[in-house]
Parts: structure tokens; C-alpha cells; sequence
């Protein structure tokens, strides 16, 4: 399979998992053409310099964080919403470079995250059958069987919504609100008060002493592009591969092509068959990519995928995001380590403690206690120490709001609280402390992970 031709298209000869049913296919292909002339939203040199720091994750001299909605809304787009995104996302990050004095490759599941796998195509409620919610990109998710029928035009709204959201992530990330500077003011909001605001008040008071210091000894940290800007990367799953098609767009420095609507994609843990059309499409494309395992991949199937999606071993080409449950990665993980070990493969090795312990609560809410969130994180450090290598990330279904959809965490939102706030278009995330919470779990790991390792702290500036 891997030698065989490979176009944009490719994948249509190939039998497609979780493709939604269009009714009307002309109005499919009038806005698939439509989406082929604009512009892309991201550039080639772009993912490529995303694929270098990947791949100083896979050496184990930077961590990856990843992580944003489960699913993007029509509805909760709000310039409030990405900066409280974006706010909380720089605190994890400034937890994880300070506390475990590791440079950290910053990625949102963001401006673009639209569409959704899903376990059944249909969902019943009070005995109603309709199509499942596929994810605003596809269909509504009103419970009515008008707003359930897939609509191509939603393509272009999550198109121009993923245009707007990433010119507000640019114009954060480097016009000064991402500066070191700010660190103390990234605590406005209600994280100021919450059970981790003392830790990371002390940080960033850390901070700021690092930078008086370094001004004192005649250093200037403005004029250090690191501290008064971030690089910070985009990415979605690589679903709805029409879509994905009309912004494959062929680079004119490199003549590859490359998938210009995120800088980085990955394939689904229900859309990774080796010879269906999602694997078909991404082994083309040269952007760095994500895989998610699950219980259900063993070694050899992962190797084979391997063979296809990083046929050259080319170091931050591939990140493995393992989600298996904090019940079953110890049982699952070393298997795959050991036999990427074997075959010599350089890989990024992430941790997606979320999609592998969702449970239904008694109250009737889909959840995720914070114990096993933590509990899958700890083990999955646990599991590469024991086989000597490296813990390179995490991904995180998180938001910047107050919200009550994951029970636990240092306020120990309970069942009964999920009603209060639960917001999330399909999985539960975890609220801006909770995310922060984690970020110090993961700080303190990585700190023990890299003392143990004997790994050189931070080399400042090394591009
Ligand atoms: C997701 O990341 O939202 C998702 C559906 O994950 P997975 O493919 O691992 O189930
Ligand atoms: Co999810």
C-alpha cells in the first residue's frame, strides 16, 4: 500500500469509516470546489518547523502539550472564549518550562476541531431515534430529525470560524499578550482564587525575579523575540476527509503537499484501519501527524501503520497519542514501546488520559473522574520509566471557562454539580483548574522523569 500512487484523492478508493451520508452530493461538490480556491490557513514552513520541534520531543529535550475542546461549536465562539483558551493554556505551559524547566511545544486543538467520530450513528432519547450529532462541521445538534440531516455549508462557516479563531491565536501568541512579562496578569479571572493560585502565584513571582535578574546583569529580555512571543500551533482529527482534501495544497518550496487547514492532524482511534481512506490520506500529506491508540491496537498492527504513515523514520513526523483507560494502560503500553523499540523508530510518545476513562454518571452526564485522568498520567510516566523512555506529552480535552463536566479536582466537583455548568458539545473537558492542576501533576513527573534521565535542562535558545 505504501508504494502505491498517492493523491489528495486517493482515499476515495478506499472504504471510508464514520463518512457522514450528504443527501444532496451536487451541493457536496459545489462546496468541496468552493473550499479548493481559499486561502489556506496555515503554510507549509509552518508544519515543517512544528515537525522540527516534535522532534526534539521525540529526543526528549522538550514536552508537547496539546489540548483544547473535544469539539469546536458554531455557538460558543467567542473572542472570550480563545483568550480564556489561550490564557490557560500559557499558565500550563509556564507550569510545565518553570517548574520542570522544560521548553514545551504548545498545539490547541483549535481552529478546526469540528468533526466527530462517533460509537452509533444513531442516538435515542425518550424513545426518538435520530442521526448521531456528527460535530457542527456536519450536522446540528438540536434533537430534531430537520437539524440532524448533514449540511455541506457548514464546511464553510467551520472554515471561516477556524480563520477567525487562528488571526486572534496569532495576534495573541505574538502581539504581547503571550509575553513572560505578563505572567503574573494571566491570573485574572477566577483562577485567582482557586486552590492553585498560591503555586502559581509563586511562579510567576519566580518569573519575574528571573527577569529582574537578568536585566540587572545587563541582559535585556525584550530583546529576546522567546519572551515576548510564543510559537503556538494548531490541530484537529483528520475526519472529514473532503474537507481535507480541498486544503491539501501542494507546497511551492518543497513541491509536497501538505494539509493547510492545521498544522498538525491526526487519525481517530475508530478511523485508523490500515487499508481504509484515513491512513490512505495522511500518509501523503507532510505535516506532522498524530495516531491514537487504543486497547484495540497491538504491536504488530502499530508497526505495519508505521510502515505506512513514517515509511523513512523521519523524527517528528509521527506522535503516538495512547488513551487507553488509567485501568489498562500498564496492561496495554509496554508492548507497543518494546516493539517500536525493536524496529528502531523515533516517535513522539503522548498521553490522552482522557478518551479512555469516560463513564456515564449516576446523574445521567457522560464524565470523567479527575483521579483517573491523573491516575492514566502517572501510570503512563510510570510505564516509560520502567522501559527507558521518554514521556514526550500530553493531550487534554480542557477549556478556559469555569466549567463542571469532569467531577474531582481540588474542588471535587461532585456528580450531582455536573448539571451546573456542563457545556461540552460531545466529551467532557477539563475546566481551567482542573487543566492547571494537571499541568503541575505532569511538572513534577517530568521533573523526576528528566532527573532520572540525566537529561540536560533547557538550552536556551537552541533553534
Ligand atoms: C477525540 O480526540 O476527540 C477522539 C474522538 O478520540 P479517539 O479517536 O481517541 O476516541
Ligand atoms: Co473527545
Amino acid at each position: 500500500m505504501s508504494e502505491a500512487h498517492w493523491s489528495p484523492n486517493s482515499w476515495r478508493q478506499k472504504p471510508v469509516e464514520q463518512a457522514p451520508i450528504y443527501p444532496d452530493l451536487q451541493a457536496l461538490a459545489d462546496v468541496e470546489a468552493q473550499l479548493a480556491g481559499f486561502p489556506p490557513l496555515v503554510f507549509a514552513g509552518e508544519a515543517r518547523k512544528l515537525k522540527k520541534a516534535l522532534a526534539k520531543v521525540a529526543n526528549g529535550e522538550a514536552f508537547l502539550l496539546q489540548g483544547g475542546d473535544c469539539a469546536e461549536s458554531f455557538g460558543e465562539h467567542s473572542a472570550d472564549n480563545i483568550r480564556d483558551f489561550f490564557r490557560v493554556f500559557l499558565q500550563m505551559s509556564v507550569v510545565l518550562t518553570f517548574a520542570a524547566a522544560s521548553p514545551v511545544v504548545k498545539i490547541g486543538r483549535i481552529a478546526g476541531q469540528f468533526a466527530k467520530p462517533r460509537s452509533s450513528n444513531t442516538e435515542i432519547i425518550d424513545g426518538v431515534e435520530l442521526p448521531s450529532y456528527r460535530g457542527d462541521i456536519i450536522n446540528d445538534i438540536a434533537f430534531n430529525s430537520a437539524a440532524r440531516i448533514p449540511d455541506p455549508r457548514r464546511q464553510l462557516d467551520a472554515y471561516r470560524q477556524s480563520a477567525a479563531t487562528l488571526n486572534l491565536l496569532r495576534a495573541f501568541a505574538t502581539g504581547g499578550y503571550a509575553n513572560l512579562e505578563n505572567a503574573h496578569r494571566w491570573m485574572l479571572g477566577f483562577v485567582k482564587d482557586s486552590p492553585q493560585s498560591g503555586r502559581y502565584d509563586e511562579l510567576a513571582a519566580r518569573i519575574t525575579e528571573t527577569l529582574g535578574f537578568m536585566r540587572a546583569i545587563g541582559l535585556d529580555p525584550e530583546a529576546h523575540p522567546e519572551m515576548r512571543s510564543t510559537e503556538f500551533y494548531t490541530s484537529h482529527e483528520a475526519l472529514l476527509l473532503g474537507y481535507e482534501q480541498a486544503f491539501t495544497r501542494v507546497d511551492s518550496t518543497s513541491g509536497d503537499p501538505y494539509a493547510t487547514s492545521g498544522h498538525m492532524l491526526w487519525v481517530g482511534d475508530r478511523t485508523r484501519q490500515p487499508e481504509g481512506a484515513h491512513i490512505e490520506y495522511m500518509r501523503g500529506i507532510h505535516n506532522p501527524i498524530g495516531l491514537k491508540c487504543g486497547p484495540s491496537l497491538k504491536p504488530d498492527g502499530l508497526l505495519r501503520l508505521m510502515d505506512t504513515l513514517n515509511p523513512t523514520n523521519e523524527a517528528g513526523r509521527l506522535t503516538l497519542i495512547c488513551r487507553f483507560g488509567a485501568d489498562k494502560v500498564t496492561e496495554h503500553l509496554p508492548a507497543l514501546i518494546r516493539a517500536v523499540k525493536a524496529e528502531g523508530r523515533t516517535v513522539v510518545w503522548s498521553c490522552d488520559p482522557m478518551h479512555g476513562n469516560t463513564i456515564k454518571a449516576g446523574s445521567g452526564y457522560k464524565t470523567r473522574p479527575f483521579e483517573r485522568i491523573m491516575g492514566e498520567i502517572r501510570h503512563f510516566f510510570a510505564v516509560h520509566q520502567a522501559e527507558g523512555t521518554y514521556a514526550g506529552g500530553v493531550h487534554l480535552e480542557m477549556t478556559g471557562k469555569n466549567v463542571t463536566e469532569c467531577t474531582g479536582g481540588a474542588r471535587a466537583i461532585s456528580d450531582a454539580e455536573l448539571h451546573d455548568r456542563y457545556h461540552t458539545y460531545c466529551d467532557p473537558r477539563l475546566n481551567a483548574e482542573q487543566a492547571i492542576e494537571v499541568a503541575f501533576l505532569v511538572a513534577e513527573l517530568l521533573k523526576v522523569a528528566r532527573t532520572a534521565r540525566g537529561t540536560p535542562v533547557w538550552t536556551a535558545a537552541a533553534e
